[in-house]
C-alpha cells in the first residue's frame, strides 16, 4: 500500500471515530456529523466555519447555497469538489446557525489536526472570519487579511494558510463575487510554489490506525475520493 492509501486509511479510522463524537453538548442536536469530504492527499484544503442545516440533513460540508458558489469559484481555477479537501472548525451544526461556543471548538480542534496531519496539505484556504481568526490565532478582520498567503504550524504540520472571503459573503453582497474570484486566480499561482519546509520529522509519530470500511459507511466513504 502506499503512503498515500495509508494516510487515507487512517484518515477514514478517525472519520469513524468523529461519526460518534459525543465530546460536547452539539452532540444532542446534530442530525450528523459533518467530518469533511474530498480528496485525501489533497494540496488543497477548505476550512470554513460550521455545517448549517443542508450540511447537517447529508452529512456533507458546503452542499447548501454557498457550496453552490464554492464549486463556481474552484471551476473556475480548474478545480472541483474531488481534487480538494472541504472540511469546518466545527463538524456539528450549532443549533439555529449561532457561533461556535469554545467548547465545541476545543472538542473538534483534535480531529481538524489530524485532518490536516493526514491530508498533509499545502495551502490551507479559511473561508471567512471565523475560521481565519482560529486557525491564524490573529482577530485581524477578513478584509484586511484576506488573498495574502501566511504560513502556519498546525499540529504536526507547517502550511500556507490563505484567508478568503466566505462564499456566504458573496451571496449577501455581490459586488464581493468579483473579489472572490481573484483571490481563486491567486490561491491557484500559489498551489503552484513549493510547500513550506516541513522542518525535522517528529521523533516518535503516532501510530497509522487502519481498518475495514463497513458496508453502512461506503456513502461517506466515498467522501474520500482518491
Ligand atoms: N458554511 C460553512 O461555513 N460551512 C459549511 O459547511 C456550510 C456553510
Amino acid at each position: 500500500m502506499s503512503e498515500a492509501e495509508q494516510r487515507r486509511e487512517s484518515l477514514v479510522a478517525v472519520y469513524r471515530e468523529a461519526a460518534e463524537c459525543t465530546l460536547c453538548p452539539l452532540a444532542q442536536t446534530r442530525t450528523k456529523v459533518v467530518f469533511g469530504a474530498g480528496n485525501a492527499d489533497a494540496d488543497l484544503m477548505f476550512i470554513g466555519e460550521a455545517p448549517g442545516a443542508e450540511e447537517d440533513r447529508r452529512g456533507l460540508p458546503f452542499v447548501g447555497r454557498a457550496g453552490g458558489l464554492l464549486n463556481e469559484l474552484l471551476a473556475e481555477i480548474g478545480l472541483d469538489r474531488d481534487s480538494v479537501f472541504i472540511a469546518n472548525t466545527l463538524m456539528c451544526r450549532p443549533p439555529g446557525n449561532r457561533d461556535p461556543q469554545p467548547v465545541e471548538l476545543e472538542s473538534c480542534r483534535p480531529y481538524l489536526l489530524e485532518k490536516v496531519r493526514l491530508i498533509e496539505p499545502k495551502v490551507i484556504s479559511t473561508l471567512g472570519n471565523f475560521a481565519t481568526k482560529l486557525i491564524t490565532g490573529d482577530q485581524t478582520g477578513i478584509t484586511k487579511v484576506r488573498g495574502r498567503p501566511q504560513v502556519h504550524r498546525l499540529g504536526e504540520r507547517t502550511v500556507r494558510v490563505f484567508p478568503i472571503l466566505h462564499p456566504a459573503a458573496a451571496l449577501r453582497t455581490p459586488k464581493l463575487r468579483e473579489t472572490m474570484s481573484e483571490d481563486f486566480a491567486a490561491l491557484s499561482r500559489l498551489l503552484g510554489e513549493p510547500a513550506p519546509d516541513q522542518g525535522p520529522p517528529p521523533e516518535d509519530p503516532p501510530p497509522r490506525r487502519s481498518e475495514p470500511d463497513s458496508r453502512s459507511d461506503r456513502d461517506q466513504l466515498d467522501i474520500f475520493a482518491p
